[in-house]
């Protein structure tokens, strides 16, 4: 098929190289002109296993081009993806400028039967709002057509795009005619592994569907944190608990590791975008506002101790950062929780040495002219730091050197932001281990 993607961002790009891959013509849209030269050359914006590979080899292969104008990409299109970012407003709310100045855009560009598609999360009536844009723009430009539209919410997550892509979960579509679910069936037939995982409903379902899906994660991490909190309070071990909610078949097991709290761009923001949603129809959405609360606790509760641990004097103290991005296996550092622990720790007078394996310059980028002494390797972070926090899991943190960490600090203080090691295990090298939610 002949398909066009508009919005060369995380979830667009992993689209359309997954696509062309598939043995489809993809072209890819985004207004950033730099952006799509440095893609026209190979090259990714962000840092995504897998994903680089796949996209130079389609743009070798020819099936995968960009360009920046979405009138030129149109042509023969039998299916366009909307798939361009809906940042927080400032109240919470998903920002749709540019998704809806796109669908004006596209509404004059739009061959006859392509099945519009929107992938960016969006809150439930929005495309209903597109078809409308759609319908008027093509009226005023063309001769009138019946417009297809579709809601095809992205489930992947960063770090295994590629992967959650390839081998989806579930594909849900939300449409409202038979041309609409018959394309986008075909179109992913290829992923539709076992013939079970397309999930067909209507629009305004599919639309909320991923939202739900995003507070429903956020709050087992939520819930998590919480219970560890209480744990570490009364004396019981959290780990041993997690091995007990794990074995329970109607539990399950994921998303129950407690941390320092769920960041990212996605639960943060679809979750504020789903209480102000909930707002226009007169609902409370208390869990979802409880989610959120615990959430920012979980981040005041680190520094907190930190703070406590030096007795409030943190001017001039060493605190070594491990870890900037808000998860391991992408550098995307959007709401990340080390961030604000660097925020927090700056404002408060501390040094701060950081290092993360890919995320330093989008870090450095984040925070501005904030004094950060961004160390080449993790070993450096150490050197004379009174204390150390472990911020993100990435594989290379957990096995540490200890004795040369211990050896590189002037404090012995680890604070084990993601519950990474054992106190046996630092003991041995005289380090003292607090683990968030498991030390008052
Ligand atoms: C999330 C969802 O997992 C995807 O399904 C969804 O498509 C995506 O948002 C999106 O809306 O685009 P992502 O933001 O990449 O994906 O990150 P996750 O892997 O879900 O992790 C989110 C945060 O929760 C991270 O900060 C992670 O450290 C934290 N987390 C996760 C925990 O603290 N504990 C856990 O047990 C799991």
């Amino acid at each position: 098929m002949n398909v066009v993607v508009i919005g060369s961002g995380y979830v667009g790009l992993v689209t359309g190289c997954c696509l062309a891959e598939a043995g489809n013509n993809v072209v890819c849209v985004d207004h950033d002109v730099k952006k799509v030269n440095a893609l026209t050359g190979g090259t990714l914006p962000f840092y995504e296993p897998e994903l680089e590979a796949i996209l130079d080899e389609q743009i070798q292969g020819g099936r995968l081009t960009f360009t920046t104008s979405i009138r030129h990409a149109m042509g023969k299109a039998n299916v366009v993806f909307l798939a361009v970012g809906t940042p927080p407003n400032s109240d919470g709310s998903a920002n749709l400028h540019n998704l809806l100045d796109c669908a004006k855009t596209l509404g004059q560009a739009i061959p006859d039967d392509c099945v519009v598609v929107v992938k960016s999360t969006v809150p439930v009536g929005t495309c209903e709002r597109i078809r409308r844009i759609l319908n008027n723009a093509t009226e005023i430009g063309r001769h009138t057509q019946r417009i297809s539209i579709a809601s095809n919410p992205e489930f992947l997550a960063e770090g295994r795009a590629v992967q959650d892509f390839r081998d989806p979960d579930r594909i849900v579509i939300g449409a409202d005619d038979p041309h609409a679910f018959s394309v986008l069936s075909d179109l992913y037939a290829p992923f539709n592994l076992d013939g079970n995982r397309l999930i067909l409903m209507d629009i305004r379902s599919a639309e909320f569907a991923k939202y739900a899906c995003n507070s429903m994660l956020a709050a087992r991490i939520s819930m998590i944190n919480e219970l560890s909190g209480l744990a570490g309070a009364l004396s019981a071990d959290i780990n041993a608990i997690c091995r007990v909610l794990k074995g329970d078949a109607r539990i399950g097991g994921s998303y129950l590791h407690p941390g320092v709290g769920y960041g990212g761009s996605c639960l943060p923001k679809d979750l504020s975008a789903l209480i102000d949603l909930a707002q226009t129809v007169d609902e409370p959405a208390d869990m979802l506002r409880s989610i959120q609360k615990v959430n920012l606790d979980q981040r005041e509760r680190l520094f907190h101790a930190i703070r406590t641990h030096f007795n409030d004097k943190l001017r001039g103290k060493t605190i070594g950062v491990w870890g900037l991005s808000f998860k391991p296996g992408t550098d995307d550092v959007r709401a990340a929780p080390s961030l604000s622990l660097i925020s927090s720790l700056v404002q408060a007078g501390a040094i701060v040495r950081a290092y993360d394996p890919v995320a330093e310059h989008a870090a450095q980028k984040a925070l501005g002219d904030m004094q950060v002494h961004y160390s080449p390797c993790a070993m450096d972070v150490c050197a004379n730091a009174d204390a150390l926090a472990v911020m993100t899991e990435w594989e290379e943190f957990g096995h540490p050197d200890f004795k040369e960490v211990a050896h590189q600090m002037r404090g012995n203080m680890i604070f084990d932001a993601r519950g990474l090691y054992q106190s046996e295990t630092l003991q041995r090298y005289g380090l003292e281990h607090y683990v968030l939610g498991q030390n008052k």
